[in-house]
């Protein structure tokens, strides 16, 4: 059985089909076989960062009715047959799905790649609750904000009681510049205060949101400081150590920003 990632935030649109589309590709071009469910029961979305919007034809609900296969229901990008993605059905709520269903897909899909990846809608309810059991490990994404942090630390307390694994963290968005002004507070810090061990830290960059548009995944933007760090994330998933990112400002910086300087 492969391992299973459970991307998840507290706050809504913080990064995480972001994060889990280029994951699927990274994990899909360095030849592991790999599975993205999209578990966003009524918003589906990754189908369109991966371009695959044309050829969904059956979804996660029809799979959960049994009116077709799984064979039927994953697509594949041309050129990539290892990647597969389980599109979220349109037209259901979540509660439209039931936890016995879900854990049974989910659990036919491990055994059948290296690595799958769920794709969690936002916030503790009842979508969430859907894609958790099954060994899923919790990957919570959330930006440097006051806001979206208060909310990890709420999905975090939730998942606790569940006796879910303990869950690693992603900060997404973050700008050294803000950190510099000391605006922003630094990721490490963030994620210590949450007790949750920091797997990534991916930069604010316009380029993330232009690969969008071209129904492209943030693992080809251009900005290679996203790209290098969707790869160590996929890497320290899989339990290697890699250097993160280092966005801790250098006294020489603070001095300059205390100074109202631009460097
Ligand atoms: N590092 C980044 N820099 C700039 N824009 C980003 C970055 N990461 C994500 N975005 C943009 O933020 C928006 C929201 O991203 P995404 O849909 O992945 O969030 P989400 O957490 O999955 O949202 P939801 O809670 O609705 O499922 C998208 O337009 C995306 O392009
Ligand atoms: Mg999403």
């Amino acid at each position: 059985m492969g391992r299973i990632f459970a991307i998840m935030s507290g706050k809504g649109g913080v990064g995480k089909s972001t994060l889990a589309a280029a994951l699927a590709e990274y994990y899909a071009r360095s030849g592991k076989r790999v599975a993205l469910l999209d578990g966003d029961t009524g918003l589906r979305c990754v189908d369109l960062m991966l371009d695959l919007q044309n050829r969904v034809v059956y979804d996660l609900g029809d799979l959960a009715e049994k009116t077709c296969s799984m064979e039927q229901a994953m697509v594949s990008p041309p050129g990539l047959p290892n990647l597969r993605l389980l599109a979220a059905p349109q037209l259901m709520k979540p509660s439209d799905l039931k936890s016995k269903d879900m854990g049974r897909i989910i659990t036919q899909l491990a055994d059948q790649m290296d690595v799958l990846l769920l794709d969690a809608p936002a916030g503790i309810g009842r979508g969430l609750k859907n894609l958790l059991g099954a060994a899923a490990e919790p990957v919570v994404v959330a930006t440097a904000d006051d806001i979206s942090v208060r909310d990890a630390e709420r999905l975090g307390a939730v998942l606790s009681q569940r006796e879910e694994p303990h869950p690693g963290i992603v900060f997404n968005r973050v700008s050294r510049k803000l950190i510099r002004r000391g605006e922003m507070t630094p990721p490490d810090r963030l994620a210590l205060a949450l007790d949750m061990p920091l797997m990534g830290i991916l930069p604010e960059s316009e380029r993330v949101y232009r690969a969008l548009l071209r129904h492209q995944t943030a693992l080809h933007c251009g900005d290679p400081a996203v790209e290098s760090e969707i790869e160590n994330i996929g890497r320290r998933l899989l339990g290697q150590d890699v250097a993160l990112p280092s966005y801790a400002p250098s006294a020489m910086l603070r001095f300059f920003a205390k100074r109202g300087e631009s460097l």
